[in-house]
């Protein structure tokens, strides 16, 4: 894309200065979900068989498939505009970890809920997403892959929770700390901040 074309690109389009209405929404509706999941993940381990804990978990499978299913839109939508979103700020080793960061991100929200789905198979229990069931129960249950599936989803769970806190907490350093655009770019899409990456630092093939 042509400064030109950057300039009247569609607003639900990311471009090198600002995320689109897709991106952004795609990031904070899949934030709110994750953050739910995660509640219903902790009272599982910290509140089990109480009330709360058997009427909010009883949705984690389906809130985890409807997880997946956005995720796997997102992570498309993400590559197919890999050349022109907004660069990462900073220096190159930050812009470096910011990459790394975010794969890291990418590959847990799907592997954490696609290992639920296998564990929940694994035991013999199909799968009814939101009432409707997709795979009915049956099948032998194979004991030791759900052992296996179950321990890295709970590990994999946990690791993708840390991650969102260290997340959160750069973004926050980003705007309060280094005042730089980051999170503006991804709360109301624009920023007037100036950016601190240098010009000559964008990576080759980068568009902007
Ligand atoms: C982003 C989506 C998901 C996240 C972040 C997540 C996270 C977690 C975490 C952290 C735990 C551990 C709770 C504990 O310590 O006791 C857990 C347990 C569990 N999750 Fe998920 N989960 C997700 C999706 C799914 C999906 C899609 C399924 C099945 C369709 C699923 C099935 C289970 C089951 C059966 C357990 C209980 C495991 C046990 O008690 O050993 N999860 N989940």
């Amino acid at each position: 894309m042509t400064d030109t074309a950057h300039a009247s690109a569609s607003p639900l389009v990311d471009t090198p200065e600002r995320y689109g209405i897709v991106s952004r929404d795609f990031h904070w509706m899949l934030a709110i979900l994750i953050v739910y999941q995660l509640t219903t993940a902790a009272l599982h381990a910290f509140a089990p068989d109480t009330p709360l804990e058997r009427l909010l978990f009883s949705t984690h499978f389906s809130m985890g498939f409807t997880i997946l299913t956005l995720g796997v839109l997102r992570v498309l939508w993400a590559a197919s505009s890999y050349h022109h979103r907004p660069p990462h700020e900073g220096p190159p080793f930050e812009r470096f970890s910011a990459t790394v960061g975010q794969v890291v991100l990418y590959a847990l929200l799907i592997a954490v809920p696609f290992l639920g789905f296998i564990l929940l198979i694994s035991l013999g229990h199909g799968l009814t997403v939101w009432g409707v069931t997709l795979i009915p129960e049956g099948g032998t249950p194979n004991e030791g892959l759900a052992s296996l599936v179950g321990w890295v989803h709970v590990a994999l769970g946990w690791t993708f929770a840390s991650f969102i806190v260290a997340h959160i907490v750069i973004a926050l350093v980003h705007h309060f700390g280094k005042r730089d655009p980051t999170l503006e770019r991804m709360v109301v899409g624009r920023s007037d901040k100036p950016s601190d990456r240098p010009e000559g630092a964008r990576p080759a093939g980068y568009l902007g």
